[in-house]
This record gives structure tokens, sequence and C-alpha cells, in this order.
């Protein structure tokens, strides 16, 4: 049994007796207690495929922060990995993909992922969930299909990511099977994630942003659609970043929340997506401030969202250089702020 489920009854759109909040990025380098285990390690992916360390660290951040929902520690890029495309992590400078989808050939030597191939993230999912014992519930995760697709085109980051936009309108055929295949080997992992215990989902659409509308809802919100279509177990969370024009199709979407990122005004928000719980959006920047200012933009950004279902949160991932002390002070204010 919970003890805490203020999230998901805000996300079930449940009036609750004050904004529950979490932090996307949570857990990881903004923690000196994160940055320990990890150092003792030889890399991101023996942290990622140890459940053990992986549950310690997903923990961190409800022990130390105070934040009403736990997010299973692991990455998007373990899809690509499982369907036969390794990542490797490279410090200080993000993934990288030694080797990419260059042409239609290079995804016949790709599968769709087979859950079992996955089975260190729910392990690790079992072992937060009997040591969380009921504090708080978890989030599972995975990437939105269009932004995996990027990484397995462009092999990282990218500033305009031309490479998987060129095929959308090159290869539109090949784009769709790469992106088919990326949605269901995204369904089996998701599944396997709530049968492990995860309580909630989010899928993340970090690259939304660099797309024209017309291809965002062509290449993007179809597949997104399917994963929502495909999970009824738990309620599920689309953060589309940078994709203000989609609002309107995603209300569309059987999703029970939309996660706003920090140019996105939740008032716009709100009258496009009546019936949905919102989730976001204070700009991470903002807890580069004094404490008078993170309680001053936590005010507006709660009046922003008056009195309907909302997930506090910030407008993207946490910064890594972020004083864990704004965070903790941001978190608190939340929760002072939106009682009632
Ligand atoms: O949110 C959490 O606290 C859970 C863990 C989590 C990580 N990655 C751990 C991580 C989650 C939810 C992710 C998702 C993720 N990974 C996204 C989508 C969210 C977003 O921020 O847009 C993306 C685009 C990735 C890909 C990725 N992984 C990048 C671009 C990088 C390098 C840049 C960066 O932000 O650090 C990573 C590495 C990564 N993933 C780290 C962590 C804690 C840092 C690596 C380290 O500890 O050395």
């Amino acid at each position: 049994m919970l003890k805490n489920d203020l999230i998901l009854r805000a996300a079930r759109g449940e009036k609750t007796e004050r904004t529950p909040v979490w932090l996307m990025r949570q857990a990881g380098r903004i923690l000196p207690e994160y940055r320990a285990v990890r150092n003792s390690l030889s890399g991101f992916k023996e942290l990622v495929e140890t459940p053990e360390l992986a549950a310690e660290v997903t923990i961190q951040p409800v022990d130390l922060l105070g934040v009403d929902a736990a997010i299973i520690f692991s990455d998007i890029l373990v899809i690509p990995e499982a369907m036969g495309l390794a990542y490797e992590m490279v410090e200080k400078k993000g993934p990288h993909f030694p080797d990419t989808v260059k042409e239609a050939s290079d995804i016949d030597g790709l599968k769709v992922a087979d859950p079992a191939d996955l089975g260190y993230v729910y392990e690790a999912i079992k072992i937060t969930k009997k040591e969380l014992d009921g504090r708080v519930p978890l989030i599972g995760f995975a990437g939105a299909p269009w932004t995996i697709f990027s990484y397995m085109i462009e092999g990282g980051g990218s500033k305009t990511f031309s490479q998987a936009r060129r095929l959308l309108y090159s290869e539109p055929a090949m784009a769709d099977r790469l992106l088919d295949m990326i949605t269901e080997s995204t369904i089996g992992y998701l599944k396997q994630q709530v049968q492990a215990g995860a309580d909630m989902l989010q899928v993340f659409d970090s690259w939304a942003g660099v797309l024209p509308a017309k291809h965002y809802s062509r290449f993007s919100l179809k597949y997104i659609s399917k994963i929502c279509d495909a999970i009824t177990e738990v309620p599920i969370t689309v953060f589309a970043k940078g994709a203000w024009w989609a609002l309107e199709e995603m209300n569309a979407l059987n999703c029970r929340t939309v996660g706003l990122d920090w140019n996105m005004d939740p008032k716009e928000a709100r009258k496009i997506l009546p019936n949905k719980t919102l989730q976001g959006n204070l700009d991470p920047c903002a807890l580069y401030g004094s404490n008078e200012l993170i309680k001053e933009e936590t005010k507006k950004m709660l009046a922003a969202y008056g009195d309907q279902p909302h997930i506090a949160n910030l407008g993207h991932g946490v910064y890594p250089d972020t004083d864990p002390e704004k965070v903790k002070y941001f978190i608190h204010s939340v929760k002072e702020l939106s009682a009632h």
C-alpha cells in the first residue's frame, strides 16, 4: 500500500490536499551521494545495469530531497541497445553510438527488443519497490520513438538533427519501418516495467521541438499514440519538449498527463487540454536564483495552474550544477504554497 499517492491521484484528475512535486533528472549528478556511487564504478552503464545500485540512486532523491515520486534510474537509450545498437556514455560529453542507421539495409540487422533483454531494469524496479516500502509511487519511463530514432540516426546529440530530419523527407517508408520497430520495442518494455511494479509511466520526447508541426504529427505523435493506446494498466505522462503547437492534438492521446516545458503557458495549455492533468514547468534556471526568487517564481507557477489537476516539476531536467539546497527549497515551496 502507498503511504503517499498524491501524484497518482493528481494524475487521475482528482483534487489533492496539495500539489505533488518531483523533478525530471532528480536521480543524478546534482546529488553528491549519486556522484559517490557513480565514481566507485567503471561508468554510467555499470550503474544502470547493476539493479541494487540503480535502486539505491533511485531512492536517494526521496530520502534527500523529499519528492513525491521516485523515477527509476536508467536511460532512454537502453531501447536502441536492446534492438542491436549499443551506446557508450562518454564522460562529460554524453551518449555516443559507434554504429548508426544510415540506410535501409542497416535496419535489417536490428530486431524488435525482446523485453527479456532488459531484465536489469525490471530487477531494479522490483528492488526499488521493495525498498521504497510504499513511501511514494515509482515512475517508469521510456523515450518517445522519434527521440530514440534521432539517436539511432545521428549517433548522439545534435544541434540540428538534420540527418534524422532529412530521412523524414527522403525516406519516409524507411523512417516508418524503424519507428514501428522502436514503438513495438517500447510497448513491450513499458508493460514489463508495470509488471515489475512501476506505478505510472512517462514518455520523454526530448527532441520533439526540432520537427515541423506536420512531421511531428505524422512521425512522432502517431507512434506515441500507439504506445498510449497499448498501455491501459497505469496512468501515462507524455512530455514533448518544445512541441507547443502539438498540444491540441495531444488532447486526443490516451494519456492522463501532459508535461509542459518552460516555454509553454499553463493557462493557454489548460484551455487547449481541458481534461488532462498538467505537469511542469518552472524554468530549471530559476533554481540558480536566491530562495526568495525561487519562492516567488514557484508561487507564480502554481497560480498559473490554478485549482486544476497539476503535478509540479521543472520545464525540463534539472541541470547538473544546480545546488541541491535550491532544489530542496523549490520542493519545500511547492508543498507550503499549495497546501489548502
Ligand atoms: O530522471 C531521472 O532522474 C532518472 C534517470 C534518467 C537518466 N536519463 C539518467 C542519466 C532519465 C529519465 C533519463 C532520460 C534521458 N536520457 C533523456 C530524456 C530526458 C531529457 O532530459 O530530455 C535523454 C534525452 C537521455 C539521453 C542522455 N543520457 C543524455 C543526452 C545524457 C548526457 C547528458 C546529460 O544530461 O547528462 C545522458 C546521461 C545520463 N542519463 C546521466 C544520467 C544521470 C548523466 C551521466 C552520468 O552520470 O555520468
